[in-house]
């Protein structure tokens, strides 16, 4: 094992996603954010774009803190998956000491699973723990040759697989290993420091059958409502989008359709018709037309407003 962890190490040493600047700090709060907004969002946009705009205005965890819930969403916007930043804020308010340091501590916070809480400890802390993510567990499923294994197998896997003495390192060599050549199709296995002794590399892809994604279709009506330049916008109950601000639900009246576009989120496949209306009956938020880009709205509900201009 040991000549295995070093082989991946040298790799990594050569290869890895160094220039990542949340593995470039020491500082918790920064690794904390990294790791929620990475949950569900590519890299290259977290890394050019959300992430250093969030920390310029939340450069702390008390300055998330004490922030309106309206603003962290705001600066949320087009990122989907709400419920991550209304966590982060609610997490936030939690530790006003501080973060803990321990993955069970970490746990019982608002929006951070068995991942988030051992990544912030492995990364940030350096503490000698696994650390198993998509891309982690697929690189242990097939090094040990797992079919179909419990969730708790792979993270006993992983343990035994660490190297206790760089631990971070270690961590981070099979993160990027799974992404950059342990791939779910057409692995480069000939790239791979650890195919000597691998159980995967002769028929990799048995590992990473996935159930094909369903997709639900939906129809969505939307009221253009605008007045002196503003745009009027509701409160959003849903779940998804709770405390977002969105275009008020109406009844499709052809007579005043506008246009339809198309967008996806999570497993919905919309197609979004919009109508205009000089009425609602519900409580209204105007938004100036020349604000809207500060305000806490969705990827859907920006497309309307691009629709329309
Ligand atoms: N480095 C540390 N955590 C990461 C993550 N979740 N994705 C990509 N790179 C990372």
């Amino acid at each position: 094992m040991k000549k295995i962890q070093k082989s991946l190490l040298d790799w990594y040493e050569k290869n890895g996603r160094h220039d990542l600047p949340w593995r470039n700090t020491d500082d918790i709060y920064h690794i904390y954010l990294s790791e929620i907004m990475l949950q569900q969002t590519q890299v290259s946009r977290v890394k050019e774009e959300y992430y250093p705009n969030f920390l310029e205005k939340f450069p702390t965890l008390q300055t998330l803190a004490n922030a309106p819930l309206d603003e962290v969403l705001a600066s949320w916007s087009g990122l989907g998956y709400y419920s991550r930043a209304r966590n982060l804020h609610k997490t936030a308010n939690l530790s006003k000491k501080g973060l803990p340091n321990s993955p069970k501590e970490l746990q019982k916070l608002p929006g951070i699973g068995q991942y988030t809480a051992s990544a912030i400890c492995s990364f940030g802390h350096h503490q000698a723990i696994p650390v198993v993510d998509t891309n982690i567990a697929r690189v242990i499923k097939r090094f040990f040759g797992l079919l179909n294994p419990l969730n708790d197998l792979i993270w006993t896997k992983a343990d035994q697989f660490l190297n206790h003495k760089h631990s971070r390192a270690h961590n981070l060599a099979v993160m990027d290993l799974g992404s950059l050549i342990c791939t779910p199709k057409s692995p480069n296995c000939r790239e791979c420091p650890l195919q000597e002794s691998c159980h995967g590399k002769e028929d990799p892809e048995i590992y990473t059958k996935t159930k094909k994604k369903e997709y639900e279709s939906l129809e969505l009506f939307y009221g253009i409502f605008l007045k002196d330049n503003k745009l009027a916008l509701v409160k959003s109950s849903g779940k998804m989008y709770k405390n977002m601000l969105e275009l008020p639900s109406v009844d499709p009246i052809e007579d005043n359709y506008l246009g339809s576009y198309k967008h996806s989120y999570t497993k919905y496949r919309l197609n979004v018709k919009l109508y205009r209306i000089d009425e609602y009956d519900g409580d209204i938020v105007w938004i100036d037309i020349k604000k809207l880009e500060s305000a806490p709205i969705s990827s859907l509900t920006k497309k309307a407003i691009d629709f329309l201009q």
